[in-house]
């Protein structure tokens, strides 16, 4: 058998572990610079007029299940009307995000919350989660509402 000096092992072993994590686990961190960042902005802060924070009231309760179902539901169906954020009013429109898989949904939720607004104790988002948010229909109004109800004292 041939000898391989050990830093050599050790790099085979740490890029062989990276690239098996990359094929098998949805990396929110990636899902979030490559999609949502244009518009949510870098840490999620959000920018006036473009696209709400994410870290704020909406992350904070993100452990609740009204709310939790709320957060797939917007990224399966997107979001459209007025809203009110962080006391900044929107009236746009979030294109739903259907194009990535559950796995990259639930991913790039769990980023976002425990990662970016900091609620580690927030159980991470599920691909069933997202999976379920897909499968039911919801109006833009009706989402709304949803909203509200998920953010009510
Ligand atoms: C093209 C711009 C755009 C992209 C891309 C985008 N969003 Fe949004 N997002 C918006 C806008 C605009 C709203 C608010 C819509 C409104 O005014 O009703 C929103 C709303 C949201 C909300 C609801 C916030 C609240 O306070 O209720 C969440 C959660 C969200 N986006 C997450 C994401 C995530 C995660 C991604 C990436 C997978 C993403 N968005 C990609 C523009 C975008």
């Amino acid at each position: 058998m041939r000898w391989y000096p050990p830093h050599a092992l050790l790099a085979t072993a740490v890029l062989g572990g990276t690239l098996i994590s990359t094929v098998q686990a949805a990396d929110g961190q990636a899902v979030y610079q490559q999609v949502c960042v244009a518009c949510h902005q870098a840490g999620a802060v959000g920018a006036p007029g473009l696209a709400p924070s994410l870290v704020g009231a909406v992350a904070a309760r993100a452990g609740q299940p009204a709310m939790r179902q709320y957060l797939a539901l917007v990224l399966t169906h997107g979001l459209q009307g007025r809203i009110v954020s962080e006391g900044q009013t929107y009236n746009s429109v979030m294109p739903a995000q259907t194009q990535l898989s559950d796995e990259d949904l639930a991913a790039a939720l769990s980023h976002v919350v425990r990662d970016l607004a900091g609620q580690a104790s927030v159980p991470a988002f599920a691909a069933s989660e997202l999976a379920q948010a897909r499968a039911s229909t919801v109006s833009p109004k009706a989402l709304r509402a949803q909203r509200d109800a998920a953010l009510a004292p």
